[in-house]
């Protein structure tokens, strides 16, 4: 076997046999295929897709290149959740408490952020003194003893993803269906995940722009999880507007204890409600609305949020002192109006020039700096009100002021939840 031809294959659309893929991610792992070679293939991926059985193939070798781990110590009420990624979706912080409230364990492995979007890790390191690097036992007892656990994945787990994503990050071949598909999946195999809530973002700010994407990267995702016997669910919800009001690693922290201490509505809480409730169903094996309603008691009856302070306090995190940024610019509207538009990956973009993000893996994070929005979709807006508050170490001169649309009409509320697939 040889790369030159297996890229040629891709190239001109035929299909790649299981052998070929075992080839391709052994010879890429032992440096026999260079990453000059791994980005051509990647490329002829993304413009010439894969069939599904190429894709279960790709999935198992992927799962297969490091450690796996087994959660049935656990027990069978264990469920995982993972989004695609987005701008200021801070889930994670709020619905590993409240399932956990609800007697169904999280044992999350979480990554750091890249790009314009932000990664979970990244949120939980922001908080003084909280350990993200819990070794495997001390992850399994932690989940065993409090129920939840986050820590960040090891580097032992599905090493070919790892490999292969942050070369897809520099190659511009990110944005492919099939390479998206088998790399979520095949951490979720190698994490040992049986039961699976897939929240499937879809909009400027997300990887997927449009709903027949989506669709189609949900049901490969389903059908790779019944191919391993994983039980997944996927919600296709909307990325086009920022999750919440908050962007930006302590200010998200800030905004997750606000919804934990059911003091704030909006979408960020809807959304967190909705996977956690089918997150409890599928663990306790009970219907979607006893489930929700579990969820909504633990809300309002402070469980949630005490299940927080308890993860918090077991990861030797510090509330206290959340840091704080020096500088503090308040954007004002220089028009009135409706506001229409809140665009979430051009806020993203802004949110990692503030210091909130990194351009290179290598990059260190301002963990205090972000944006907080200070008005809602559809909300009448007068020449002067504050739509944005930046907060940063770095001095602000300019910005794009395309990121909001002001208009002489309302437009039709943002529709939060799009689909759910099973
Ligand atoms: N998240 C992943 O883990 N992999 C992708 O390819 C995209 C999003």
């Amino acid at each position: 076997m040889n790369i030159i031809n297996i890229i040629n294959k891709k190239r001109l659309k035929e299909t790649l046999t299981d052998e070929e893929i075992k080839y391709v991610i052994d010879g890429y792992l032992d440096g026999e295929i260079k990453d000059y070679q791994m980005s051509s293939l990647l490329m002829a991926i993304l413009l010439n897709d894969m069939t599904n059985d190429e894709i279960y193939s790709l999935t198992k070798y992927m799962a297969s290149s490091g450690e796996k781990l087994d959660l049935s110590p656990l027990g069978s009420n264990v469920v995982d959740k993972h989004s695609t990624g987005g701008v200021g979706d801070k889930t994670t912080l709020i619905i590993a408490p409240i399932v956990a409230s609800c007697g169904v364990k999280v044992a999350k492995m979480s990554g750091r952020g890249l790009g314009h979007t932000g990664g979970t890790i990244d949120k939980l390191e922001s908080i003084p003194g909280f350990i993200v690097n819990l070794s495997e036992e001390e992850f399994l007892n932690q989940v065993n003893d409090i129920g939840v656990a986050i820590t960040s994945q090891t580097e032992n787990i599905a090493i070919a993803d790892k490999k292969i994503y942050a070369l897809r990050d520099v190659t511009g071949t990110v944005e492919s269906i099939p390479l998206i598909a088998s790399s979520i999946m095949s951490k979720k195999i190698a994490l040992g995940t049986k039961k699976l809530v897939l929240d499937v973002k879809v909009g400027n700010g997300a990887l997927i722009k449009n709903i027949k994407d989506a669709r189609r990267l949900s049901k490969l995702m389903i059908d790779i999880g019944q191919h391993n016997n994983i039980d997944v669910i996927c919600i296709l919800t909307n990325m086009d507007i920022p999750l919440g009001s908050n962007i930006g690693n302590s200010l998200e922290v800030e905004e997750a204890i606000q919804i934990l201490k059911n003091n704030k509505e909006g979408n960020l809480r809807k959304l967190c409600v909705e996977l956690s409730s089918h997150m409890v169903s599928l663990g306790l094996n009970i219907s979607y609305e006893e489930a929700k309603t579990m969820v909504l008691d633990n809300l309002a009856n402070g469980l949630a949020y005490n299940k927080f302070l308890e993860l918090i306090k077991k990861q030797h995190g510090n509330l206290n002192n959340l840091p704080k940024s020096k500088n503090k610019y308040e954007i004002k509207s220089m028009t009135e109006g409706y506001l229409t538009e809140i665009n979430a990956y051009k806020l993203g973009l802004l949110s990692m020039s503030l210091g909130a993000g990194r351009e290179n893996k290598e990059d260190t994070i301002d963990y205090s700096a972000g944006i907080i929005i200070n008005k809602n979709i559809n909300d009448y807006i007068e020449k002067g009100d504050v739509i944005m508050t930046l907060y940063t170490n770095k001095e602000v001169t300019e910005i794009d002021n395309s990121i909001f649309k002001i208009s002489d009409k309302k437009n039709k509320d943002e529709q939060l939840i799009y689909e759910i697939i099973k």
